[in-house]
């Protein structure tokens, strides 16, 4: 007998489950607001307010644009509160004007956007106090609050990635990402058979992971780590950005235009590569997986080595399935949240790990760092499952399906916990490098495999 269960509410509540739902969702928001507050605090007013790249927003804009969303979801809509400056919401609405265009806006200072959240954020406690977290689909398990936490979560990331652009001497500091723990090498045979892709039951994951559906893959091999810098040096040795017949049509033309010769912030020495890091300029760390890649140089790199990148269906099974039960699972390891051992998210390091340094998060068949380390990119375009519904807005996922966009998986040592899981979804331009990618390669089986594996 529980005590709890006699001073539960009205019928079919259970006030301890609310209340652990309710202190869940406030560790989230604080967690993402104390990361916030350490990535704008970095840097001065001036930097604040700086154009660091034109494909990049001001921070200024990314943090009251946090704010600002969080006002439109939590305050007004769940809480149906007043709203606090709904004169500023055309400034932060990301489709009403381009990231370059963003500085010229009339902006809060660095000061107005400060005060702007925390006062959004008071208003959020309240309602988060007050409003009972089931009844409608937005607020059902804490989904509207899980939602905002993912959102700041990923602006968080993406403030991380401007502060890789930014050039002068270094703001942020974290320890040293750990060393391999284990040899990692080789690949992996995921049989043919179907498994099951999305999930309808996390009750936090976001429209474009549902619904649960069935795939059937036929056999495949993956590798059991992502490309390290090593071998990419190897590719870049072997002249891999001047034989055109590597690269896509497009992807040449890419290259060539843009004058593409190594990964972005990578600098030659003589024979060496060095790198520039969160403006610390070191030789770059063989073991570690490539980092600041587009998809035209992932799939130039995959031809070099006589694979492909996945797809988006091969790397959720290969990150998911279950062999032992047949089911998919929300992470590699199984179904408890990342923890220092298992994976390297949250930017508690500034870089990827070596291959090899997450033993415990890998899956039962030997496959490491699908999650955490860096953003996976796969061979699919973004487009919806089967049964797709827009939830809670369109302008989160579908107004990006059957774009130039390709499906990144996994997350990266930048992407916050509780924005990542294997069955997330993120996606980008194929040019894009600025983010925190890399990718692993697979292969279709030999006939000799085809073989042995049917028999
Ligand atoms: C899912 C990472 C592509 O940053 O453009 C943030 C996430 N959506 N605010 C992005 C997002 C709205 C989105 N990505
Ligand atoms: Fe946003």
């Amino acid at each position: 007998m529980s005590v709890e269960v006699v001073a539960s509410g009205p019928p079919g509540t259970d006030r301890s489950e609310s209340e652990r739902l309710r202190e869940r969702i406030a560790g989230v928001l604080e967690r993402a607001r104390e990361r916030t507050a350490a990535l704008t605090d970095a840097v001065t007013e001036s930097e604040l307010v700086a154009q660091h790249s034109p494909i990049m927003s001001p921070l200024v804009w990314d943090l009251a644009h946090i704010g600002n969303q969080e006002e439109l979801w939590l305050v007004r809509d769940v809480g149906g509160r007043e709203p606090v400056r709904q004169d500023i919401d055309h400034l932060y609405d990301a489709f009403q004007h381009a990231r370059a265009d963003r500085l010229a806006l009339p902006l809060l200072d660095p000061g107005q956007a400060r005060e702007y959240i925390a006062t959004v954020r008071r208003k959020t406690w309240d309602v988060l106090a007050e409003h009972p977290l089931r009844g409608s689909r937005l607020v059902e398990d804490g989904f509207a609050f899980g939602m905002l936490a993912q959102h700041e979560q990923q602006h968080d990331e993406t403030m991380l990635a401007t502060h890789q652009l930014r050039s002068g001497a270094p703001a942020l500091t974290a320890l040293p990402a750990p060393a391999a723990r284990v040899p990692v090498s080789g690949e992996i045979l995921i049989p043919a058979g179907e498994f099951t892709m999305g999930t309808s039951t996390d009750p936090w994951a976001l429209d474009n992971e549902r619904p649960a559906h069935r795939v059937h893959l036929p056999a495949f091999v993956i590798d059991a780590a992502p490309v390290t810098n090593a071998q990419y040096a190897e590719f870049l040795a072997d002249g891999g950005y001047r034989r055109p017949e590597l690269w896509s049509a497009r992807g040449w033309a890419y290259r060539t235009e843009a004058g593409l010769t190594a990964p972005q912030f990578w600098l030659r020495d003589g024979n060496s590569w060095w790198r520039r890091t969160f403006g610390v300029l070191a030789p770059i760390d063989p073991q570690q997986p490539v980092l600041h890649v587009s998809w035209f140089e992932a799939q130039a790199y995959a031809t070099w080595a006589g694979k492909r990148l996945p797809t988006e269906p091969e790397w959720e099974k290969a990150a998911r399935f279950d062999p032992a039960t047949g089911g998919s699972r929300r992470y590699p390891w199984g179904e408890s949240e990342p923890t220092a051992a298992t994976a390297n998210l949250g930017q508690r390091h500034l870089e990827p790990a070596a291959v090899g340094a997450y033993p415990a998060g890998a899956t039962p068949t030997g496959i490491h760092q699908l999650i955490g380390d860096v953003w996976e990119w796969t061979a699919s375009d973004f487009t919806p499952y089967p049964g797709f519904q827009a939830f809670p807005y369109r302008e989160y996922s579908q107004v990006f399906f059957g774009g130039d966009y390709k499906v990144l998986r996994g997350g990266s040592f930048g992407t916050g916990e509780v924005a990542c899981r294997a069955t997330f979804r993120n996606w980008d331009h194929p040019i894009r490098r600025q983010i925190f990618a890399g990718f692993r390669l697979a292969r279709d089986l030999t006939p000799h495999e085809s073989e042995r594996a049917a028999s």
